[in-house]
């Protein structure tokens, strides 16, 4: 899209660069302001346009840029790189900055949630409306009966990607039929998962994609107010919100009588403090209350009695970045793709010991090899490929041989993990899976709202029984102890946070027992991470 420059006419060149938190950390402002003086400098102000536009994907080699319509990609530029790439323009680009746009990362990628990141600037409606955006909602309440809304959902076939999957269409069908005379739509971007960080990124670049989403929520089910429920560690993507609100409630696309409509929809954000157990639903729910934010037995769900007892349909970030493209093409169209019952696309956050970290939007039954060596570019250092893990701390360890399966709720769950919000850390022979289970424990110890006692406790003594193994202090006894508690736990916990914890030993248990024998009974750690109690301290201490 041809950008304006700073004196209103059409820019010839247009150098995108990245404004989302991964490049901005590493200078991507001081990039921005460098090229746009550079520009000025050289007299080039009515050619060349900078814009700032949302995440790129291939955060690791950030900063990155854009060059429009020329199709170059720079990389890991610095402000000092700025004469010289202003200088190429319409010239050889500057090779030793060059990274290549064709490479699998980027060409292997299908976009549906990110379709807008790296194309429009974050912080202008203009940019959103003109590829495409609020035209769903304007179908919506101009051509379609909310119950229609609500079957093109059914019919898409989306599940929540928050973490459980549950169907999007059922859960709105259930809130617009539950009985009430307010209903809420709230947006879960609590995000907490250690490694993930889908939502942020779609926050920090498509703000208005959200917002819509939620309004046409709102329409279908019901309700005319909603919140965005935000971990206040996310600043940029809460005043990117702000300001996004802001421009919608004055186009029209907030507020009273959406696009010409006697619909009327409000947003408000509200900020959580980040404690992990705060994205449980019913946590979320009694935090938005000003309550302490530790979760209810369900039933009652949300969908019946959520928000100060009203009926509630809450979704997670992405599942409401799913759904203008749904109703502006159609359910059916959704549900060609991915597999039968996996639809769409699943975004996932590359991290560890992959070559690409970053985002990857990838259609539902991408096989997991596809995922780690073509588009994550292998494993560095012509290391071995050991396990990832997926679904954060409710998640597992899978092993090398389902590399060849492909990535939906069903296979991943089969094979002792979950999708989860779609953390991916991959792991090489340099890591510890003893060790991977006891840092996921002591996440879940730490974060444990301490309501019930099986978590609170259990947690505790899991992590203090993986600890004991991890340096060589541990018996056979002590890992049946740990195998009993993790189905104690499991069974006994109030909720999700408790229930899973025992996932990311159960599955290293699973997959890598040799390691804990390891550890128990030679007191060595197989891939050198955890320190050792010297063998005449572990005697000293047993008798
Ligand atoms: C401990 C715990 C933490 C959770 N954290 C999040 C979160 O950060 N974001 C999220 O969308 N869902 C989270 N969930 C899931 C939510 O409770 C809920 O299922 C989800 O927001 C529903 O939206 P969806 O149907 O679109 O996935 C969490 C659940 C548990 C048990
Ligand atoms: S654990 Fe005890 S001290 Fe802590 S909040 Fe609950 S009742 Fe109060
Ligand atoms: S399972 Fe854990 S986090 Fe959940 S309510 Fe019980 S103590 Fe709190
Ligand atoms: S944050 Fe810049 S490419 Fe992802």
């Amino acid at each position: 899209m041809p950008e304006e420059t700073t004196n209103g006419t059409q820019a010839q060149t247009t150098l995108d660069i990245c404004v989302a938190a991964g490049c901005l950390s590493c200078q991507g402002d001081l990039v921005k302001e460098a090229l746009e003086k550079e520009i000025d400098a050289r007299g080039l102000a009515e050619r060349v346009a900078v814009r700032g536009v949302g995440c790129l994907g291939l955060c690791m080699a950030g900063p990155l840029l854009r060059v429009s319509p020329d199709g170059i990609l720079y990389q890991a530029m610095v402000p000092e790189d700025a004469g010289e790439i202003v200088e190429s323009i319409g010239k050889k680009p500057v090779k030793r900055l060059e990274c290549d746009a064709e490479q699998s990362f980027f060409t292997r990628q299908v976009k549906i949630v990110l379709e807008n990141s790296g194309e429009v600037d974050p912080d202008k409606l203009d940019d959103y409306t003109a590829v495409g955006g609020y035209d769903a909602l304007a179908k919506a309440v101009g051509e379609m009966e909310p119950s229609e809304v609500i079957s093109e959902m059914v019919t898409s076939g989306l599940r929540g990607r928050g973490g459980g999957g549950y169907p999007s269409g059922l859960k709105w069908g259930t809130v617009a039929k539950a009985d009430g005379a307010r209903k809420y739509v709230i947006c879960n971007a609590d995000e907490g998962d250690p490694g993930a960080f889908m939502d942020r990124s779609v926050l920090e670049s498509d703000p208005f994609r959200v917002l819509e989403g939620m309004a046409i929520a709102g329409y279908a089910v019901g309700a005319d107010s909603g919140y965005v429920y935000c971990r206040a560690e996310y600043p940029l993507a809460v005043k990117r919100l702000k300001n996004a609100i802001r421009q919608a409630e004055r186009a029209g696309f907030l507020g009273s009588n959406i696009c010409g409509s006697s619909f009327r929809f409000t947003v408000d954000i509200r900020l959580g403090a980040g404690a992990f157990v705060c994205g449980e639903e019913t946590a979320l729910i009694s935090s938005i209350e000003g309550n302490r934010g530790s979760p209810r037995p369900r039933p009652p769900f949300p969908a019946a009695s959520g928000l100060w007892d009203c009926p509630t349909l809450i979704n997670n970030v992405e599942t409401f970045a799913n759904v203008a493209p749904i109703i502006r093409n159609g359910g059916e169209w959704f549900s060609g793709i991915g597999t039968e019952k996996s639809k769409g696309t699943k975004v996932f956050a590359l991290a560890g010991r992959v070559q690409n970290t970053g985002l990857i939007e990838v259609p539902m039954g991408t096989v997991l090899r596809d995922i780690i060596f073509d588009i994550g570019g292998g494993i560095p250092d012509g290391r071995k490929f050991k396990a990832v893990q997926t679904g954060g701390p409710s998640g597992g360890c899978i092993p090398e041989q389902f590399l060849d399966m492909a990535v939906t709720y069903e296979s991943l769950a089969q094979a002792g993990s979950i999708m989860g919000s779609g953390g991916m850390i991959v792991m090489d022979e340099t890591s510890c899976m003893v060790d991977v289970a006891r840092y996921f424990m002591e996440f879940c110890m730490t974060e444990s709202c301490g309501k019930c006692v099986p978590c609170r406790v259990g947690t505790m003594q899991m992590h203090e029984l993986l600890e004991k193994i991890t340096q060589g202090r541990a018996s056979m006894k002590d890992l049946d102890l740990l195998e009993e508690l993790c189905e104690v736990v499991r069974f006994s916990s109030l909720c999700g946070l408790g229930q899973t914890s025992p996932n990311p030993v159960l599955s290293t248990l699973r997959y890598f027992r040799d390691e804990y024998l390891a550890h128990i009974r030679d007191h060595v750690c197989p891939a050198g991470v955890c320190k050792m109690k010297s063998p005449s301290k572990i005697h000293a201490e047993v008798a």
